[in-house]
């Protein structure tokens, strides 16, 4: 089956695997030594394809020779500058381009390490910025069931996925949740789905219940990715957004895997109309090759929160000693050519109706209980085989053995390729899922 060998094992027991079955995966190790292009490579140099891009990250594909120069480069160059008081040019560059992709308006952009950060820096952004209004009560934040927005605490606050939460608490106070939106008519939609959208009331209720003018932000993965593809009921966001303005109320949209190209246009916002106050990021802002994420603010925000500030004392009390990190910015800065020279986002939006079409044809299979789909991103769900998860547990691993690599969450499996997936790399993907699901 290709595992490494019991001794290699043995060697295994002081890394404390995260989000990972430690105890099964040292005994049973599934491990991959390289990767190019759409494929990784087992120890025995087996060929496994990536069909979730490492995990929604490698949007260029593996191992791009331009962003291990530049990151080469830059080490050599200047390897590190605290980003506390001093700069270094690569920062604002980085900040200027990715602005050029987000919606009009929003391109003020802090630096974060990750998807987590990001979360967490969103959220004291929405504090502040109401607090330097004169809207100090502004400390509720509401977001919903299925959501995942990173493990730090206040992102596992706003989760709303029980295995993210149960071991720790109840996280902060003041988190309300609305309700998730998949309904069962949704079953084996293709894109959005037609009912829905009048789900995003649920805001006014907790607007009555709480009081609009307490509540700082509302938190909502566009669409919800680490759940299992949970695609929003047309006219959803648009039902959010007018809640917010009405209300006051910040919308963030959490775009760590919607972000950049994965639903054919940079962002979920543009792809979907609708215009957050903030908006966070990570993974294929830097192709996954170096830990990089990001907020996008609106300039009004920025501008209410410095202006506020002292001429020469801090305005944000918050940052991180590698924000912006000279070694990730240079990474991000290679992979900003990419996403113009190889037009992956235009790519992502050409290639969506064939994948969704591709992926949907598992629906044949017995096992499948439903199959959802939007942009490059979809989830085929298997049916629950004694306990929730085990039958996709087991399915994520035999997909490996046959050399296919995918994120599973429970019983849903994930499929998010590399935007530069071509139609042979999807024939594969589809036909390795096939058997094992039919096999299962
Ligand atoms: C929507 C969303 N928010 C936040 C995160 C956390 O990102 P990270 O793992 O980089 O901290 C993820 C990770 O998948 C995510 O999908």
């Amino acid at each position: 089956m290709g595992h490494a060998e019991p001794q290699v094992a043995t060697t295994m027991q002081s890394f404390w695997m995260p989000f990972s079955p430690n105890k099964e995966f040292k005994a049973e190790p599934r491990m991959f030594s390289r990767a190019k292009g759409m494929y990784f490579y087992t120890p025995e140099g087996r060929e496994v394809i990536d069909a979730s891009a490492g995990l929604f990250c490698v949007a260029a594909g593996h191992c791009r020779q331009e962003i291990a120069d530049a990151v080469y480069e830059q080490l050599q160059t200047l390897d590190f500058t605290a980003p506390f008081l001093r700069g270094h040019s690569k920062s604002f560059e980085l900040a200027q381009r990715v602005a050029n992709y987000t919606p009009e308006g929003m391109n003020r952009i802090f630096f974060t390490n990750s998807g987590s950060e990001s979360v967490d820096t969103a959220m004291k952004m929405a504090l502040a910025y109401h607090r330097t209004r004169g809207q100090s009560q502004r400390q509720l934040f509401v977001s919903r069931e299925r959501a995942y927005h990173g493990v730090n605490m206040g992102g596992v606050a706003l989760a709303g996925m029980v295995n993210n939460r149960r071991a720790y608490g109840p996280g902060l106070a003041g988190v309300y949740h609305m309700r998730h939106t998949a309904l069962p008519e949704h079953k084996f939609v293709k894109g959005l789905p037609e009912t829905g959208a009048d789900l995003a009331d649920d805001l006014l209720r907790l607007c009555n219940l709480y009081g609009g003018e307490n509540i700082a932000a509302v938190f909502v993965e566009p669409v919800a990715g680490s759940f299992g593809c949970l695609p929003p009921p047309k006219g959803y966001l648009k039902r959010l957004r007018e809640i917010c303005d009405q209300q006051g109320i910040l919308l963030v949209f959490d775009e760590v895997i919607t972000g950049w190209g994965r639903m054919g246009a940079p962002f979920a916002a543009q792809a979907f109309g609708v215009t957050p106050d903030l908006m966070t990021m990570a993974k294929a802002l830097t192709n996954g090759a170096q830990p990089m994420g990001a907020v996008a603010a609106r300039q009004a925000i920025y501008d209410t929160i410095t202006e506020a500030g002292p001429a020469k004392g801090i305005e944000f009390f918050h940052g991180y000693t590698y924000s912006a990190h000279p070694a990730s910015c240079a990474a991000g800065l290679a992979m900003m050519d990419i996403f113009a020279k190889d037009r992956l986002i235009e790519r992502a939006a050409a290639m969506s109706p064939k994948f969704i079409d591709a992926i949907h044809s598992l629906q044949e299979c017995s096992i499948v209980t439903d199959v959802r789909s939007v942009g490059m991103m979809a989830a085929v769900d298997v049916a629950v085989d004694g306990a929730p998860g085990v039958r996709g547990h087991e399915a994520q691993k035999r997909l490996y053995d046959i050399g296919l690599n995918l994120k599973s969450t429970g019983d849903a499996l994930i499929i998010a390729p590399p935007l530069i997936c071509e139609d042979s790399h999807l024939d594969e993907i589809v036909s390795k899922l096939r058997t094992v699901l039919k096999g299962l």
